[in-house]
């Protein structure tokens, strides 16, 4: 075994797909890139995800307490880099990487019409938002597009490298 810097730990731990989170606030829409987010009850489906107040949806999040989690697959994997890299602050990101604004039916930021699902959530918790930025996220309603076939998530480990969703296997429960 080898040191690994503590800088690089978050690389080996950060296994979940890459998602867009959408807010709305003084009636602009906008999204960004997440990646550090993790399951925390099965239902109602509660998430955590870290959102750095260095980002313009931090202060949306708090403030509105609203966001849509939107799952892109493979093909929309450059845009999603895209959007992880520059600020709504500056720019319509919608409008400047072409992606498609749908109403949702619980909360006010949009759905994307080309993730192939797309999650209504409310902020349940912001106890660590100010500690580590931190919220706690329930869905409220949850949107899958069927016509989507088998659709690849994408997986962030650092410095422009992702690792594409793989091959499915099943296991007998307790019994691989
Ligand atoms: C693949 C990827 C994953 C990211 N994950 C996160 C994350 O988990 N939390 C975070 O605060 N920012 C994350 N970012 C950075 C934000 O998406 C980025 O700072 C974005 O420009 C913020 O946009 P905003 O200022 O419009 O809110 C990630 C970026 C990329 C490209």
């Amino acid at each position: 075994m080898k040191d690994l810097p503590l800088s690089k730990v978050y690389q080996l731990l950060e296994p979940g797909p890459v998602v867009l989170l959408t807010t709305a606030y003084k009636g602009r829409a906008n999204v960004m890139a997440i990646s550090w987010h993790m399951m925390v009850e099965f239902e109602p489906p509660l998430v955590a995800c870290v959102v750095s107040d260095a980002n313009y949806s931090f202060a949306a999040l708090r403030a509105t307490k609203q966001c849509v989690i939107a799952i892109p697959a493979l093909k929309l994997a450059p845009k999603a880099a895209a959007v992880g890299n520059c600020s709504g602050r500056k720019v319509d990101k919608f409008k400047a990487f072409g992606l498609t604004r749908v109403p949702a039916e619980r909360v006010s930021p949009p759905l994307i019409a080309e993730c192939f699902a797309n999650l209504e959530c409310r902020v349940a918790d912001t106890r660590l938002a100010n500690k580590f930025n931190l919220f706690v996220l329930e869905v409220l309603k949850a949107w899958i597009d069927r016509t989507q076939k088998d659709p690849k998530t994408i997986h962030h480990h650092g410095h422009g490298r992702f690792a594409v969703d793989g091959e499915m296997i099943r296991l007998k429960s307790g019994k691989p």
